[in-house]
């Protein structure tokens, strides 16, 4: 398969670490230092499925393919405003779609895990234009009083179109359970025969343990990803990296000792937004001009779980 065409949306809502000083005992000089985010996009009075559609269309325009030709659609999201049904479906009617659908959870590395579920449909001979969305709204997960979090998020949706073609040059998945990272919890609905107790948490991280699994996570993906390529680091032309944290960024670009200038950020302006950052970013950079015929982009992301992955593209 290869990547034909990509399309992001963002939310309207700008707010910058200064307008997050007003009411939390932060400033933009902490936030920019030990994260390199300046702004974010944050949900309003938008809904995360119109952003997911608007991001789609987007994509499939700059594809060149229509809706009604998708043969499966894959959706990366953690939390929405609708347990069920699934975002794919609400997608799939949304843009005028007809195939079958799935979402997956996979925290911040679900573009790469779509990525290898498509490459399987594909290499089994079952289809031929695959759409992928990470739609997300980790802003809605933060308490907004907790200073450690609710600086790093941003909210949006970036998508990608696949068609045949032989451009994924490999990719590489991993998981290691620790549910005490990074978490969050939500209460059910209650029945007459709960006896347990249950609580509404929400997003809960041991931030040093999640930096140390992110550049651990991503150096060790990257590299065996580059070996299944057949390719090393240099030969790379892009690294688009998960935009958690830009100090996460450099120390996995100093373990592969390859140039700032190959590697495009947006945390600056956008924040974390979780699985949407890489496919985001990937089509800043299409539509920025920036990649040339041929050239070899890595992309790699690692989130809750904890779950990683990278994947080596050849444009
Ligand atoms: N403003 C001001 N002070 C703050 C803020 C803030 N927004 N947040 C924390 N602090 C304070 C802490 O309370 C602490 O104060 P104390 O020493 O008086 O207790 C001090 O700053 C240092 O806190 P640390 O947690 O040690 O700071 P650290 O340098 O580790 O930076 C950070 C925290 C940015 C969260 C970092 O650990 C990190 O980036 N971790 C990676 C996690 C990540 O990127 N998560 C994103 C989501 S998951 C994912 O996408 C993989």
């Amino acid at each position: 398969m290869k990547i034909s065409g990509t399309g992001s949306a963002l939310p309207k809502k700008l707010v910058t670490n200064d307008m997050l000083a007003q009411f939390l005992d932060t400033s933009d000089e902490w936030i920019k230092t030990r994260t390199g985010v300046s702004s974010r996009f944050v949900i309003s009075d938008e809904r995360l499925e119109d952003l997911a559609a608007e991001a789609a269309e987007k994509a499939l325009m700059n594809a060149g393919i229509k809706a009604e030709d998708l043969d499966f659609i894959i959706c990366s999201n953690v939390v929405n405003e609708y347990i069920t049904p699934q975002l794919s479906c609400i997608i799939q009617g949304a843009i005028g779609a007809t195939c079958p659908c799935i979402d997956v959870n996979c925290a911040c590395a679900g573009f790469i895990h779509a990525l290898e579920i498509a490459e399987s449909f594909y290499k089994a001979g079952r289809v031929r234009n695959v759409l992928i969305v990470c739609a997300e709204e980790p802003t809605r997960m933060t308490d907004w009083n907790d200073r450690r979090t609710c600086v790093l998020f941003g909210d949006g949706a970036g998508a990608a179109v696949l068609t045949p073609g032989d451009n994924i040059k490999s990719i590489k998945l991993s998981a290691s359970s620790a549910t005490d990272k990074l978490w969050q919890y939500r209460t059910l609905q209650p029945t007459p025969y709960i006896t347990k107790e249950e609580v509404d948490v929400p997003l809960q991280m041991k931030g040093q343990d999640v930096f140390k699994f992110a550049v651990t996570a991503a150096s060790s993906d990257i590299t065996t990803a580059l070996k299944r390529s057949g390719l090393v680091a240099s030969e790379i032309d892009y690294y688009l990296l998960h935009q958690a944290n830009i100090r996460i960024i450099n120390a996995i670009r100093k373990y592969l000792e390859q140039p700032e200038e190959k590697f495009p950020t947006n945390v600056e302006n956008n924040g974390n937004s979780s699985s949407a950052c890489c496919p985001i970013l990937l089509d800043e950079c299409n539509r920025n001009g920036l990649f040339k015929k041929g050239d070899k982009i890595a992309m790699s992301a690692f989130g809750a779980g904890f779950v990683s992955g990278a994947v080596i593209v050849e444009w």
